[in-house]
């Protein structure tokens, strides 16, 4: 099943390890939070998207200023372990839902996926079979909402998902070799249409005076892509809040597929509300990092 790659993508081993290493990314999300905040109010019901391993998230702080937490991700198991993992007491693990199996994008539809493959089993040409996904991608309704029974949030949590969206496609790209070329051009064009329509749900599931907290991987600094030298220039910049700059110097072959076009994207829609911006350095493993962008935005 291509939907399976996100439950495989968590088992990655490394817990203890990667939790220690995460903890400035963690202590980055719960300044935001806090400063723009729960340092004014509590928030009655809270929502994490793409909750996963949760070791991006501080549970137990989160916990403190929330009345409910739900988390969701189609990966119902890693959220499972996460809960075990925090060691949540009795008190703060009865104010948290588990919502698993719940795909965002409405793009990867069973019917679609078979019939992508059996379009690719009867060797049709990959043109027409990039003509039926483009068809598809336009036509797509994410159910999301209703998946959470239509309830709107008083704070809607969003981490690094945007540039997960478009992972099954390339899973579906690589089945067969003789459409990977062609299906891979298109990769860029639906990652970034998945992600705007991520950012209209995300925005759609906050109620009145709600808040929305986002933050996209834009750019990877890796060994294997030759761009960890960038780290020490990028601190240096983020000391002077040189967001535009960094952008500017650093993304200009695209960032991360999804994560910059949707970290864009939610800028513009949530511009009207003036969205507070915070950007960081996320130590992921010893030869990857990533540049963080995020938004904060209260809907008043
Ligand atoms: C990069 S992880 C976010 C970090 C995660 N909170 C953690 O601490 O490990 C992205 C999460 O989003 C989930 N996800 C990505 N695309 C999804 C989709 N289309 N539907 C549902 N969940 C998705 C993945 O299963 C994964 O748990």
């Amino acid at each position: 099943m291509i939907l399976d790659i996100y439950e495989k993508c968590n088992a990655d081993k490394g817990c203890h390890e990667r939790w220690e290493r995460w903890e400035s990314h963690r202590d980055e999300i719960s300044a935001v939070l806090n400063e723009r905040i729960f340092s004014a109010e509590k928030i009655k019901n809270a929502i994490i998207l793409g909750a996963g391993r949760c070791e991006d998230i501080d549970l137990k702080f989160l916990l403190k200023h929330v009345e409910s937490l739900t988390l969701v991700d189609y990966d119902y198991n890693s959220m499972e372990k996460a809960i075990e993992r925090q060691q949540l007491d009795r008190e703060e693990s009865d104010k948290v839902t588990l919502k698993g199996n719940v795909e965002f994008t409405g793009f990867y539809k069973e019917e679609f996926i078979n019939e992508v493959i059996d379009k690719i089993k009867r060797e049709e040409s990959p043109e027409s079979v990039v003509q039926f996904i483009t068809a598809h991608l336009s036509s797509i309704n994410s159910g999301l909402s209703q998946s959470l029974d239509n309830n709107k949030y008083s704070l809607v949590i969003s981490g690094a998902v945007h540039s997960q969206l478009i992972v099954p496609y390339t899973q579906i790209a690589a089945l067969n070799e003789d459409y990977t070329g062609q299906l891979m051009l298109e990769a860029g064009n639906i990652a970034n249409t998945l992600a705007e329509n991520y950012n209209k749900n995300l925005f759609s599931l906050v109620g009145e005076k709600g808040w929305l907290f986002s933050y996209f991987d834009v750019m990877e600094l890796s060994e294997s892509n030759n761009t960890l030298q960038y780290e020490e220039i990028i601190n240096g910049l983020l000391v002077q809040n040189e967001y535009q700059k960094i952008d500017e110097f650093f993304l200009q072959n695209g960032g991360v597929a999804g994560a910059r076009h949707g970290y864009n994207h939610l800028f513009q829609l949530a511009r009207q509300y003036n969205p507070f911006e915070k950007c960081w350095i996320w130590q992921f493993r010893d030869n990857k990092k990533y540049y963080i962008r995020s938004l904060c935005v209260n809907k008043v």
